[in-house]
Order: C-alpha cells, then structure tokens, then sequence
C-alpha cells in the first residue's frame, strides 16, 4: 500500500464519467459557455478499467461516480453494471438530479443504496439563475423517488453571497424534514472562479453559515469519519447537517480522495493542476498495468498539497 509522510493514501475514487452537463452553474462555467463532453472522453469499458485497474493497485474501499452530469452519460448504465460487481464496498453517486428520477430503476439495480444531489436553492427563479438549465421540481421529484425506494440522500449546497444566501434556512428545514443530510460546500477557489474577482466576493464562510443557522436551530458540533470532508453538527431531535469548509477548516492532512477524469487522467488534489495519463495502460496485460499504475499512483499521491489553495482545473472535468 502507498502511504505518504503525513499518513496519507488513498482509499476514495472518484470518477468523472462525462464532463458534459445539462446546467451550467456560475461556479463551474464561465458565463455563456455551456458543458460539453470533452473530445478525448474514454469509453464506458475503457473508464471501468480503469476503475478494476485502480482498484486492484490500491485499497479503496469507496467510489463515486460524478461528472459533469453522470445521468446525462449514455456511457452511464453499462459503467455502474461492471463497477457493481467490482471489490468496492462502497458505491455512489454525484448528481444534480435532474435525470433523476428516470435513472432511478438503473441505479438501484446496481445496488447503490446511497447518493448525493447538489441543489443550491428551493426557489425556482434562483434555480434559473444559478443553474441555468433544468428545472427545480425535476430534481424535487428526483430526491422524492429516491428517498421512497429506501435510498440514503445527502443534497449538496454551494451558499453564493449574491445568489442564494437566504436559502440556507429553508434548505435546512427541507432537508431536516425528509432526514436528508444537509452539506454547505464553501465555494471552491477552482477553474475560472481562480483569476475572478468574483469569488471573493460570493464566498459565504463556516461561521457566517452558522450564525444563519443560530437564530432558528440549536446545533452542536458532532463526530465525522477520520476522512470525512466535512464537520458534522447534530440538531437534537431534528437531525444532522455538515460543512465543508475548504477555506475554514481545511482538511488536506486528512484526504484520501484520488480523482479520475472522464479522459483518463489521475489526479491526486484538487489543489493541484498536475495530472497523470492512464488510458494508455488499459489494453496491457494486467501485471504490467498493475506495475506501471503503482509508479503513477506514488506521483500523485506526491501531488497532496498540506492546504487548499485552489486551482485553475477546471471541476466539470473532476467532478468536486
Ligand atoms: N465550489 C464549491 N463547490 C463546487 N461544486 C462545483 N464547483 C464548485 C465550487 N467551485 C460542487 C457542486 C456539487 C459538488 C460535486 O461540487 O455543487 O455539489
């Protein structure tokens, strides 16, 4: 197993299947521009491989599917069959949930029993606005469906000072109500946000989340995996909600994320431009991809940063 000098490995895949998306959120895309799919975007077997490949190298345990949009990827049933049947004990998903709803059967026929929304606001103008595309109550009936088939949900949300501060209130009380965990992300200094004034200006932090909490819930701080992104706060009688706060609480000594794009490259921090080509390994017989892989992972598990500076990356490439 490769293990850094501060204790580091890594044990979470994530894997971007597309970067294609059918939003076009403001903290993803310049504005104007749209997702679309990279040109250099590997197969739906080619990524799987990848995925077998990554997990016969190293110890993860857990993997999620992001994107871009994961459920807009014609690439995506075929890829959660063959990685259901992979050694991880632990499979999920990313999704802004538009798709939602229609994907559902697909997904719990792979077993997946937990997944992940990100949606910023309850109202359908902000939604507009923020995510300029879809629509809100696709992903309100997305969330529904999967919380009636049994399904564990957390709903991500990124709080913008000019776009959806008042939501934070009312997301929590959505949340609470269905026992969905609520995550503030901080907005991420990534892609063009990196060289815009913008996001200085947007960035809603830990405590001014919590003081928006205060007046309305007593919270207090609770336990969170070793590895977990985020700090947890119990709500007593009510439930749990988390922060991820990149800029307040970072947690880099702690991460075991390592990250594969739809294009093949491994990356081994958000904080870190560099990136590690595997495509050309997939058609060599195992031990040697087994052996080349090794080498690859000990560079990018050298490209850990000890604090989360940001980065020019771009997410829809990474998926977060
Ligand atoms: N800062 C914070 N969160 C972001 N996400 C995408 N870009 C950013 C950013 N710059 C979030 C999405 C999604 C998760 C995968 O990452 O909202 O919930």
């Amino acid at each position: 197993m490769i293990v850094d000098a501060l204790g580091r490995r890594f044990r979470s895949l994530r894997v971007s299947l597309t970067a294609a998306c059918n939003y076009a959120c403001g903290y993803c895309v310049p504005d104007g521009k749209r997702l679309i799919a990279a040109e250099d975007e590997l197969s739906g077997t080619d990524l799987a491989r990848a995925v077998e490949l990554l997990v016969a190298a190293t110890g993860i345990d857990k993997l999620r599917i992001t994107g871009g949009e994961p459920l807009v990827s014609p690439k995506f049933d075929e890829f959660l069959t063959v990685v259901g049947g992979l050694p991880v004990a632990d499979v999920s998903l990313t999704t802004n949930g538009q798709l939602l709803e229609r994907k559902l059967p697909a997904i719990l026929a792979s077993g997946m029993r937990r997944i992940n929304v990100s949606l910023d606001t309850l109202n359908p103008l902000g939604f507009r606005a923020i995510a300029r595309g879809g629509d809100l109550a696709s992903v309100l009936r997305g969330i529904d469906a999967a919380l009636d088939a049994g399904m564990r949900v957390k709903v991500n949300m990124v709080p913008m000072r000019s776009a959806n501060l008042d939501q934070i209130l009312p997301m929590l009380e959505y949340c609470l109500a269905r026992g969905i965990e609520l995550r503030f992300i901080e907005l991420m200094n990534m892609g063009h946000l990196k060289t815009s004034a913008s996001y200085g200006r947007e960035f809603v932090g830990r405590d001014e989340i919590l003081a928006g909490i205060a007046p309305r819930f007593e919270y207090e701080r609770t336990d969170a995996p070793f590895d977990s992104t985020a700090i947890r706060f119990e709500i007593a009688g009510h439930g749990v909600f988390g922060i991820i706060a990149n800029e307040s609480e970072p947690f880099c000594n702690a991460c075991t994320r390592l990250r594969l794009s739809s294009n093949g490259y491994l990356y081994g921090c958000l904080s870190n431009a560099r990136r590690h080509a595997i495509h050309d390994l997939l058609a060599l017989p195992e031990h040697m991809a087994l052996s080349r892989l090794q080498s690859r992972l000990v560079t990018a598990l050298g490209d850990k940063q000890q604090a989360f500076r940001g980065e020019v990356t771009v997410m829809k490439f990474i998926g977060g």
